[in-house]
């Protein structure tokens, strides 16, 4: 036998048997996750469908522990830890907006063998996704409603609003650097234009080498809302192209609600301060 032949993994080291150890399988869970698809029709492509949003509910994980953990460094001035925690968010995202390709395989027709088995599930009752837009700072307690009969997903979503959203921390650095900002005196509320803010963020656009933290932070936001746009707008197109301008399972006009979603703004100050520099 040379180098070159097959030869089974045992031969390379490779564990053959997990009696009584810990594997793969065990570290990962995998048995609850890869026995949580239910299919409720006989439809071939449900099971895209299903797998779609479960994996985008895994990643809104992974992207709210990456958010909190920068809003955390953040607030105690850990600023280049957040850097790499945003970075990770913005790729997360990117990770998502190449998800819609594997879903825009199924056709409108091949979506109506199962969407009557939805009832009025939507992804509009994702809570993860609410969370995101709450920690970023797109703060509306309306949306809590969806949850009302999961007590403890509505507290977790209120006792967010009860904290400061991660722009509101942001503003916390700049005054910190001496700029006369203050966060709103409302935590609850969306984060709205600041013409103190956009100020301030002008001075540290207008001379990165003296504020490069602050510029860098800023533009790790704006990263994290440009993937943010392409996800709702790669959703909006997906829509359209599935069910057209039909009303949504979750109850909104659909396609039309999703478009005027396209308007929402995260960061405001630092798109506004771009048209004056
Ligand atoms: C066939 C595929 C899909 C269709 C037809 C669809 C349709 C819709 C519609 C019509 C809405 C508006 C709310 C409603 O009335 O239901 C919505 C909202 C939403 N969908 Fe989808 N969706 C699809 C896939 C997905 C996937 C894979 C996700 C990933 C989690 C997702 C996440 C969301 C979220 C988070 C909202 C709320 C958006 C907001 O309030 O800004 N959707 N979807």
């Amino acid at each position: 036998m040379t180098d070159r032949d097959p030869s089974p993994p045992g031969h390379h080291g490779a564990r053959l048997s997990f009696q009584g150890r810990m594997a793969y399988g065990d570290y990962l869970s995998l048995d609850p996750i890869l026995s949580a698809q239910h299919p409720l029709s006989g439809a071939h492509d449900e099971m895209l469908f299903i797998i779609q949003y479960q994996t985008s509910e895994l990643w809104m994980k992974l992207a709210l522990h990456e958010l909190g953990a920068a809003r955390e460094a953040i607030a105690a001035g850990r600023l280049h830890e957040s850097f790499k925690m945003l970075a990770r968010v913005a790729r997360i995202m990117e990770q998502l907006n190449s998800a819609w390709d594997v879903l825009r395989t199924m056709t409108p027709s091949e979506y109506q063998q199962f969407r009557p088995m939805l009832g009025e599930s939507s992804g509009f009752q994702s809570w993860q996704y609410r969370m995101i837009e709450f920690v970023a700072g797109n703060r509306n307690p309306a949306l809590i409603g969806p949850h009302a009969h999961r007590p403890e997903l509505a507290a977790a979503l209120r006792d967010e609003l009860a904290r400061p959203s991660l722009y509101a921390v942001v503003l916390g650095r700049l005054a910190e650097a001496g700029f006369d900002v203050a966060p709103a005196a409302d935590v609850a509320a969306p984060t709205r234009p600041d013409p103190a803010a956009r100020a301030a963020w002008g001075a540290v656009y207008a001379d990165p080498q003296r504020y490069w933290s602050l510029y860098e932070l800023a533009e790790k936001l704006v990263d994290f809302e440009d993937y943010f746009r392409r996800w709702r707008f790669n959703h909006l197109t997906t829509v359209e192209r599935i069910i057209g301008f039909k009303r949504g399972t979750g109850g909104t006009a659909g396609v039309d609600y999703l478009r005027r979603m396209l308007d929402v703004v995260l960061f405001p100050d630092l798109w506004d301060l771009r048209s004056a520099l």
